[in-house]
């Protein structure tokens, strides 16, 4: 088979490639290897050496990806900027890199530059916001999101949409409201339409995956965008406090890399790919603290946590998958427990001698000089003269 990866180099793209070297498929792989993603602009050492590489974006390739995406069994789209929390305050850079992008590829479909067999797409649980939850008045209702006074109040969990009053989050299933908290979430929502609609347009089967919170080896800590799995992987292995933010219960669905790309060879595998987004989750939760353990317990180390109270804006409290789908359609279930998972990361960080790098003050940082990040309730505070970003007149 002939493969194509957009963003072959990254994380998630580096073991795909690896995969599909490994079972004897030609890969060819455009990734322009660039920060944050890649500090420095180097290209991994783990990078496959089996696979054809063009170190750009295609957009600046495009006579190359042309020629080599001409005809081709599959396309995946992994290329973008994945963090939430930068993309509050570089706004024109991911629309760029993952909307614009996303984009011109779609036109390359839609103008016959391009004729996969199919595209697969790297979307995100992001797309979701907070969620639906399970109101005791209202039923399966979605969530409100949190307003910056609720916050600020400890105030941690998202009411009920329709009446304001408590609801449990529950399993996020495909056909629930799209609610985008941050930019990076609305680029990857129209990156997965635009994306459907050249599927519709040339009958070429588009599949994006939801993915939630992917973690696991090759994650590099050194990037202070990375994620909260990675950065307290290496913060347990350097000694160093765990900063949890909110109260440390927030609750991801962390799925291992390895999950991931078995869902993604599983659409290039199948007889009929859906036409449709697919979440690929572990479909369990987990909180802050159950991710601090589970890296304690992978590294032999108790972690030291520091539970801020701050919170960061446009963070969902809690998101959870349901993969039900992933399984009727592509025969899919997630397999890697998180304390496996855990082990794997610390076996790799312990491997590559990353433990000591520092990345989530400075994305914090960042974040605070943006007010993006607000401050921990304190007891003698009262919501009285806070200004509600977003509800404020
Ligand atoms: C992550 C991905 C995003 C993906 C989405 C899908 C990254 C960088 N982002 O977003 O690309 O689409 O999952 O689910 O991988 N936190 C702390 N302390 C810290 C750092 C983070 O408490 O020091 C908290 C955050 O506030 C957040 C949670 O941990 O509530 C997860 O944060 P993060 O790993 O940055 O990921 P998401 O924003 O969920």
């Amino acid at each position: 088979m002939r493969v194509v990866v957009v963003g072959g180099g990254g994380f998630i793209g580096s073991h795909l490639v690896d995969a599909l070297v490994a079972r004897g498929d030609e890969v060819q792989v455009f990734d322009p290897f660039t920060s944050p993603a890649h500090p420095g602009g180097a290209r991994p050492r783990w990078t496959n050496p089996a696979a054809a590489v063009c170190p750009a974006d295609p957009r600046a390739a495009c006579r190359r990806f042309a020629a080599v995406a001409g005809r081709t069994d599959a396309l995946v789209h992994l290329a973008a900027l994945t963090g939430s929390g930068q993309s509050m305050y570089e706004i024109a850079r991911y629309s760029d890199v993952n909307a614009t992008l996303s984009g011109w590829l779609a036109e390359q479909l839609v103008r016959g530059v391009v004729t996969p067999g199919r595209f697969v797409l790297a979307s995100t649980r992001a797309v979701y916001g907070d969620g639906p939850g399970d109101c005791g008045a209202c039923g399966r209702v979605a969530l409100r999101p949190r307003t910056a006074a609720a916050l600020r109040a400890g105030r941690w969990e998202p009411p009920c949409a329709r009446c304001g009053g408590p609801a449990r989050p529950v399993p996020v299933r495909e056909h629930d409201v799209l609610a985008p908290l941050t930019p990076y979430a609305m680029t990857k929502v129209y990156a997965e339409q635009v994306l459907a609609f050249a599927g519709q347009v040339t009958g070429i089967p588009v599949t994006p995956l939801r993915l939630f919170n992917v973690y696991g080896p090759r994650q590099v800590p050194g990037n202070p965008y990375v994620g909260v799995v990675s950065a307290f992987a290496a913060a347990v292995l350097a000694g160093r406090p765990l900063t949890l933010f909110e109260d440390g219960l927030i609750v991801r669905d962390l799925v291992h890399v390895a999950d991931v790309v078995a869902a993604v060879l599983a659409v290039i595998d199948a007889d009929r790919p859906p036409c449709l987004p697919v979440n690929v989750g572990s479909g369990t939760a987990a909180s802050l603290i159950d991710v601090a353990r589970a890296l304690g317990a992978a590294a032999s180390r108790e972690p030291v946590l520091r539970v801020s109270g701050e919170s960061r804006v446009g963070d969902p409290r809690s998101v959870v998958a349901d993969v039900t789908l992933a399984k009727d359609a592509l025969g899919w279930s997630p397999r890697r427990s998180l304390a496996e998972g855990a082990a794997s990361l610390v076996a790799w960080l312990r491997d590559v001698g990353q433990g000591a790098a520092a990345p989530l003050a400075d994305a914090a940082h960042e974040l605070r000089r943006h007010s993006l990040m607000l401050g921990a309730p304190s007891a003698d505070r009262s919501d009285a003269g806070f200004v509600d970003r977003g509800h404020a007149a």
